[in-house]
């Protein structure tokens, strides 16, 4: 059962245009096999993620807090009759989860707007199977990267601020940070929390860009 803010169901309609290559990032950092394989979309939103695994040859179970975001994720879904089962859900915590473990795990441009990092990444660790992978990409918290509007990109954390600020932050423009708003976290912050929870890390990817917009990292739960 959903029990945090769904702050998504006011822009899902929004957010349908905004946002369509993000899933591309995530896809050199999938294994290059996913058939038959058992993998968790965490917070998967409109689910484009999930349908590129999908039509991958995954089975896929995609979780998000927002109904609003799953209706119109299900709608697509359907024209692709992929079979995915998408939960209403929060990812901080297992409630959701049916025991059944999973061989791979997603968690797409997503981490910067749960609130609960730790958490996030103990449920991804816990419904993975021993040795399982997790990919997950972020806004990189290093440089500016989210467009605002048509003539501004923002640094991942507020400009009054500094880089060492963590925390909750909204502007008065038109992009994510003006319409729903997000956390910004260290780089170090995000690394320490997939150790935390166990994971082992395999690779990084920073699609190549004047200047970084996105931080892809596969990790692996430890095999005990
Ligand atoms: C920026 S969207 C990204 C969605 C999708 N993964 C993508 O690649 O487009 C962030 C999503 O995280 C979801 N979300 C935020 N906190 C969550 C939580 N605690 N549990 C599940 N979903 C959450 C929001 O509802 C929203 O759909």
């Amino acid at each position: 059962m959903a029990t945090r803010n769904a702050r998504y169901d006011e822009v899902a309609d929004w957010y349908v245009g905004f946002t369509r290559d993000w899933s591309a990032e995530a896809r050199p950092l999938l294994p290059s096999d996913l058939s038959g394989q058992q993998v968790v979309d965490l917070a998967c939103g409109l689910g484009d993620l999930s349908r590129l695994l999908a039509s991958s040859g995954a089975s896929v179970t995609a979780v998000d807090l927002s109904t609003n975001m799953l209706a119109r994720a299900t709608d697509q879904g359907e024209a692709q009759a992929l079979g995915i089962r998408y939960l209403v859900g929060d990812v901080t915590t297992t409630s959701w989860w049916d025991g059944e473990p999973f061989d791979g795990a997603v968690c797409n441009m997503a981490l910067m707007d749960i609130d609960d990092l730790d958490a996030a990444f103990a449920t991804a660790a816990h419904v993975l199977k021993p040795g399982g992978w997790f990919s997950y990409s972020l806004l990189h918290p290093c440089f500016p990267g989210l467009r605002e509007s048509a003539s501004e990109q923002l640094s991942s954390w507020p400009p009054d601020r500094g880089y060492a600020y963590e925390g909750w932050w909204t502007t008065q423009g038109d992009g994510v940070r003006g319409r729903v708003g997000a956390n910004h976290r260290m780089l170090s912050t995000y690394l320490n929390a997939t150790l935390r929870a166990g994971f082992e890390f395999e690779e990084f990817r920073e699609p190549a860009a004047p200047m970084p917009r996105f931080l892809v990292v596969r990790c692996r739960r430890g095999a005990a």
